[in-house]
């Protein structure tokens, strides 16, 4: 459904990005692992055009361009088929939660008034955050901002939705509220990228599993694959230190 081949980025001097290919199919949900450094930001920035690659193709259904080629227009497009949640969760704080998620719906979307606020709602409550509809960002935990995160980023119903570390700046204690939306959106088919370092989540949920490092695929599979049987020397020993650090 959406992939890209063959894509280079070079940050001053430093290869990021190798002539990495990646594909998501509709209802995957694919984990996306490997060191700080390996590139998963900047693989997931190029897809969704935040950075300029240097060179590669982008598929997306019907849709295939050079991707240092693609139009302002056809970007805005393509992105308006694409949900994003990132590490921070960037809400607007001086608007309500509801606001928040209606705001991109009624601007960007066109949406009609009454339609977007019906969605919002909807959409609130599949996150469990209905009830704090119009308290700030500012009086929520990391926990729950990143819930109206994800509801802002699903109100649209996007093709495919961009998840880059959306549990790493939170406590452990409120990670599981956040990753326990993302299991149920899984389970309703949501096609997913997730970069993450939840190994027991990638194990659980996603469809696959993809090791990266230095800006390439090194090993790709199932879970079961690539977490419990990697073949790459590599992957081993990326998931030994994993171990260490977040308890496999
Ligand atoms: N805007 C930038 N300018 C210069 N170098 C950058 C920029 N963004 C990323 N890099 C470099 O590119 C490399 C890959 O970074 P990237 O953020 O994609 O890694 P990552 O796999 O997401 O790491 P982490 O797990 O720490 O989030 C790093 O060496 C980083 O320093
Ligand atoms: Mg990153």
């Amino acid at each position: 459904m959406l992939e890209v081949q063959n894509l280079y980025k070079v940050f001053t001097g430093s290869e990021v990005l190798n002539g990495i290919g990646f594909k998501v199919e509709k209802g995957e949900v694919v984990a996306i692992i490997g060191q700080s450094g390996s590139g998963k930001t900047t693989l997931l920035r190029c897809i969704s055009f935040l950075e300029k690659a240097d060179s590669g193709r982008i598929i997306f259904d019907e849709y295939e361009n050079d991707i240092t080629k693609v139009s302002k227009k056809e970007i805005k497009n393509l992105r308006m088929r694409m949900g994003f949640v990132f590490q921070g969760f960037n809400l607007f704080s001086n608007m309500t939660v509801f606001e928040n998620v209606m705001e991109g719906l009624v601007t960007a979307r066109k949406m009609n008034k009454d339609v977007a606020r019906e969605k919002t709602m909807k959409v609130l409550d599949k996150v469990g955050m209905s009830s704090y509809a119009d308290r700030y960002p500012g009086e929520l935990s990391g926990g729950q901002q990143q819930r109206v995160a994800i509801a802002r980023a699903i109100a649209p119903d996007p093709e495919v939705i961009l998840f880059d570390e959306p549990t790493s700046a939170l406590d452990p204690e409120l990670t599981g509220e956040v990753l326990e939306v993302m299991k149920k959106l899984a389970k309703e088919g949501t096609t997913m990228v997730v970069v993450t370092h939840e190994m027991g989540f990638a194990r659980e949920v996603a469809s696959r599993v993809v090791f990266m490092d230095k800006g390439v695929v090194v090993e790709e599979g199932t879970a079961k694959e690539v977490i419990d049987n990697p073949k790459e020397e590599r992957t081993r020993q990326f998931l030994k230190k994993a171990g260490s650090k977040f308890e496999l």
